[in-house]
């Protein structure tokens, strides 16, 4: 194989692949936080950013663990599916939500759209204790997630 035989392309390949992969990344457009914002119409028939309803809310939730609100009634299948929401684990869950955590009472089918999923969750990063939204909920002397 050519990379056991030329040490020297293995080297070269380990050097490109990395810059190849920057560079796509660099390629994807700029994050629209509108159209983010937008995309949220369709979590809002069962989530608030601030209070809980059908759904948690969403208030803190990058970098909180799955299944961790308070006061919310979760399903089973999502308290014991030991996640970190973070851009990754949301890309997959929004995805199809059913998929990576069967059993989870979330009655929606998911966004196929990566570029959708993509500006809603950096839409949803917003909702942090700087957000006016979320100050009051995320505040320590509330007491709340
Ligand atoms: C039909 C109602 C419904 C819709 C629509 C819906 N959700 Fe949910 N969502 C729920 C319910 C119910 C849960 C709790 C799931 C469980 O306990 O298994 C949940 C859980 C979640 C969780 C896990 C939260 C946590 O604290 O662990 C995330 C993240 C989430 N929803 C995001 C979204 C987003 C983003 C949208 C819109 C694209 C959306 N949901 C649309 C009902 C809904």
């Amino acid at each position: 194989m050519l990379m056991t035989r030329h040490p020297a392309a293995a080297a070269i390949l380990v050097a490109i692949v990395p810059l190849v992969l920057s560079l796509s990344v660099a390629a994807t457009p700029p994050v629209d936080l509108a159209a983010g914002e937008a995309s949220y119409a369709k979590c809002m028939g069962c989530h608030s950013p601030e209070y809980n309803r059908t759904g948690p809310l969403h208030c803190g939730l990058l970098g909180r663990e799955s299944g961790a609100v308070q006061f919310f009634d979760y399903s089973e299948a999502m308290r014991g599916a030991g996640l970190i929401w973070n851009a990754e684990t949301l890309d997959r869950f929004l995805a199809a939500p059913l998929e990576m955590v069967p059993g989870t009472s979330m009655g929606f089918a998911g966004i196929a759209d990566d570029e959708e999923r993509r500006n809603l969750i950096a839409w949803l990063a917003t909702l942090n204790s700087s957000s006016d939204e979320c100050r009051e909920v995320l505040s320590p002397r509330t007491g709340s997630p």
